[in-house]
Parts: C-alpha cells; sequence; structure tokens
C-alpha cells in the first residue's frame, strides 16, 4: 500500500465531485478564491470545530467560551492597534497594475502577469479591515468593520466573563466564528480567503507564568494536531523573530505545514502580554484589572492566544488522509488502484454506509430500515445504485469508515458483513450486535 503525496489539483477535484467543497457562486462564474463547504465538507467541518471545542473548552475547568457579535464597536479596533497598524506592504506593477504582497515576491524580479521587470512601486502600508457602513447613512460617523480576529470579544467581554462564570486566573476564554480579512493576495484553495473560520482563546495568566503557558500551549497544540491524523515530519515550528511578530506579540510560534504549494502557516501561538487589556482599559475607562482572591494582588492578566484557522485545519485534515493505494485484491472488477481518505473516523461525514447487494425489494426494504435505525446513532449514507465494488470506492472516497452489506443471507441468518475501509477486511456481524459493535469501533 503506497500513500503517495496528493497535488492540490487532485484534492480540489475530489472535494468538487464529492461535495466536500465547491467554488462560491459558481453558476454566476464564481466570486474569485471564494468556496461553498457542501454537503460533505460541512460535516467534516463540523466534527473538527466540535472536537476542538470539546477538546479545549467543555473537557476543561479552566475554560469557558463566548459567542460575540462580528461586527464590534469601531473604538475596539482603533484601541487594539488594528485600524492603525493591520496592514500588508502592497505593491503594484507600473505597467499592467498587477498588485502583490511586497513580501511574497522578488521585486527584482520580472511581473508574474506582463513579465515586465523592475516596475513595482513602492510598498505602501494596505490596511485589512473589511470596512462596512451600519445604518443607512454612508458616511464617516457610520463606519464599522467586521473583524479581522475573533480575538477582541474575549478581552473586550473579560469583566463580565469574569464576573458571571466566577473563573479565577488561569482561566482561558475561547470562541470560534468568521472572520475577515481584505487579503490581496487570497489564494491555493480554501488556504488563504477573504472570509474564513477561526478558532483560538485567550488564556489569562499571572504575567510570572507566561514562559510555562506558552510551553504547556504549544505541546496542547501539537497533540491536537497529531489527532487530526497530521505527521510530524510535515511540520515546522517557526520562532518569529523581533520586528517580525504582529504589533501586539512579545514571543510568537508559528506551526508551519508542507502544504503541496510550499511551507506555510497552519497555526500561530502568540504571547500577547497585557498589552490588548491595557489599550481597552485606557480607551475605555473601565477598569479590566484582576483581583486575586488568596493574595489580594490587583493586575492586568497576561495572555498565551493559540489560534487555529479552521479552514486550514479541514485543508490539511484532507490533504493528510488522501491515499491512493494498489489494492490487493480487485473488488468486484474494479480498478487495482483505489481512492481512500483516511480520515480518523470520528472526524468521518458519515460513519457507515449501508449497501444493499441487489436493488429487489425484499433487501432494499430491510436495508432502508438498518439505515434509518443507524442514522439515530451514527452519521449513515444509504446507497443501491451500481456494482458493490463501485459503491466500496465511493465510500473510500468519502472517508466512511465502514460499509455494511446486506444480503440475500441477511433475510435468513440476520446478519451483515461489515467491511473496513483502512484494511478492507470483513466480517460478518449479527443485526441485534451492529448498534454496539459500531460504538465500540467509532469510540
Ligand atoms: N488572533 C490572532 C490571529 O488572528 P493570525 O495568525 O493572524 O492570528 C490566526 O491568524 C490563524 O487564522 C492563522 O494561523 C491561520 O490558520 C488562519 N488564517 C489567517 N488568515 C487567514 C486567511 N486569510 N484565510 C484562511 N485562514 C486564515
Amino acid at each position: 500500500m503506497n500513500k503517495i503525496d496528493v497535488t492540490m489539483e487532485k484534492l480540489v477535484n475530489l472535494c468538487k465531485a464529492r461535495g466536500f467543497v465547491y467554488p462560491g457562486s459558481d453558476i454566476y462564474g464564481g466570486l474569485a478564491n471564494s468556496w461553498d463547504y457542501g454537503p460533505l465538507g460541512v460535516e467534516l467541518k463540523k466534527n473538527i470545530v466540535d472536537a476542538w471545542w470539546k477538546r479545549f473548552v467543555t473537557s476543561r475547568g479552566d475554560m469557558v467560551g463566548i459567542d460575540a457579535a462580528l461586527v464590534m464597536n469601531p473604538k475596539v479596533w482603533e484601541a487594539s492597534g488594528h485600524v492603525a497598524t493591520f496592514t500588508d506592504p502592497l505593491v503594484e506593477c507600473k505597467t499592467c497594475h498587477e498588485r502583490y504582497r511586497a513580501d511574497q515576491i522578488d521585486l527584482n524580479a520580472a511581473c508574474q502577469k506582463c513579465g515586465n521587470k523592475g516596475t513595482f512601486t513602492d510598498p505602501a502600508a494596505f490596511n485589512m479591515m473589511l470596512k462596512t457602513w451600519l445604518g443607512p447613512k454612508e458616511d464617516a460617523s457610520a463606519v464599522a468593520y467586521f473583524r479581522p480576529e475573533t480575538a477582541q470579544a474575549m478581552f473586550v467581554d473579560f469583566p463580565h466573563v469574569l464576573q458571571s462564570s466566577r473563573k479565577r486566573v488561569p482561566f482561558g476564554i475561547a470562541q470560534v466564528g468568521k472572520a475577515f480579512r481584505n487579503e490581496i493576495t487570497p489564494g491555493n484553495f480554501i488556504f488563504r480567503t477573504r472570509e474564513f473560520n477561526l478558532m483560538e482563546f485567550e488564556y489569562f495568566i499571572h504575567p510570572s507564568d507566561w514562559e510555562k503557558y506558552f510551553e504547556y500551549w504549544l505541546g496542547e497544540m501539537k497533540a491536537w494536531l497529531t489527532f487530526l491524523g497530521v505527521a510530524d515530519d510535515k511540520l515546522v515550528f517557526h520562532e518569529i523573530e523581533d520586528g517580525e511578530r504582529a504589533h501586539y506579540s512579545k514571543r510568537t510560534v508559528d506551526i508551519e505545514y508542507h502544504y503541496p504549494f510550499g511551507l506555510k502557516e497552519l497555526y500561530g501561538l502568540a504571547y500577547r502580554t497585557d498589552f490588548d487589556l491595557k489599550l481597552h482599559m485606557e480607551s475605555s475607562g473601565k477598569d479590566l484589572r484582576y483581583t486575586d482572591p488568596k493574595t489580594n494582588e490587583k493586575y492586568l492578566p497576561h495572555v498565551i492566544e493559540p489560534a487555529f484557522g479552521v479552514d486550514r485545519s479541514v485543508l490539511v485534515t484532507l490533504l493528510e488522509a488522501y491515499c491512493e493505494e494498489e489494492a490487493p485484491t480487485s473488488e468486484e472488477g474494479e480498478s487495482a488502484t483505489r481512492v481512500v481518505l483516511k480520515l480518523p473516523k470520528s472526524l468521518a461525514p458519515y460513519k457507515v454506509a449501508v449497501l444493499p447487494l441487489s436493488k429487489k425489494d425484499e433487501l432494499s426494504s430491510v436495508a432502508l430500515k438498518l439505515a434509518d435505525d443507524l442514522r439515530t446513532t451514527f452519521t449513515t449514507d444509504y446507497d443501491e445504485t451500481q456494482s458493490i465494488g463501485k459503491r466500496y470506492r465511493r465510500q473510500d472516497e468519502i472517508g466512511t469508515p465502514y460499509c455494511v452489506t446486506v444480503d440475500f443471507e441477511t433475510l435468513t441468518d440476520n446478519a451483515v458483513t461489515i467491511r473496513d475501509r483502512d484494511t478492507m477486511e470483513q466480517v460478518r456481524i449479527p443485526l441485534t450486535e451492529l448498534k454496539a459493535w459500531f460504538a465500540e469501533k467509532l469510540k
């Protein structure tokens, strides 16, 4: 069995054909770099987000969640520094007016679009905040911004959360949701888009503990990536140097991944100090300090921030799961090469597929009833079209861990055949034991 490195073209085609991710607004010619999650993509994404929430929020006593408004008071973004400094360096080709991020191209090379050399403008700071106007007037008083990160709500809501949850430092506030950035050069499928999903938390600590918690959360981020199925040798932990970090960070480690299009950022871990709470305290005039109930020390907590892109999580999970294998035995005359998504079972969109061996009523009625019953506990697909071999391959391509075949013997022995996605081994299990068998295998 060989695992080959998947190309983006193969992955994008599979995602479109099987309903993971489609080009957005496609019937109108699309909208550049916008993508829609289809029926399987939405399940995979939701499974990833739910697993993250369970792991980092509900299964921990030191974490709570919020779900804040996407558009916040513009004063939040003035105080946080985003209005002034959330910029990328923009250059434009003087000949064809194509725009680039200055830090992503060789400014001495030819323009990638028109081929002319030495024609770039000097880099200018381009603000990535996506602006809008609230209400009927489109004037300066109505300007608002779609949030470029979810983090600020965790700082702004800090006193409410502290008071209502009665948590004590150290503790974290987590959020999952959309963020918007007017990226100069979006691209590479769902890697960089102008509208994306973030899972992040702010972990509030005593300033003297920051090194300990930075290392701790780095370890937890690594463990999460192992859970997603990401191989260690695909990752690089990049310590960001002074002068290269975001305006708010005193230490940043970017977790980078070897994508088919190069080594690029997957997640980030930042030590934001008390940068944000301090600015919001000054700007709002509200006291955001924390009083330690044991020592009575009054201080602004510092913050460690692990930030996980949801769409990049989906992308690396798919890239790591994609396999093209030489099947040892060809099933029902199918080709000897099979494409299989070896997704972690808990993340697979469908856990089970029920496949009657024939479309005859006597089998399909049993199979349909079985699928409905399984569906109450496990996400279950049903397929009765084409040969059983083709149906196995279809389920392999979408990562379904188990296929259940209902055959004529089922009518007499009340048992079904289960085929394992990864080993292709088959076992016969009585119908009465089926749910317990899956519960054990899928836990
Ligand atoms: N609050 C910290 C923060 O937002 P960031 O490094 O700018 O940090 C966090 O973004 C994560 O969001 C990145 O590590 C990446 O996974 C994801 N991300 C950032 N920009 C993105 C974009 N344009 N499209 C998709 N994901 C993006």
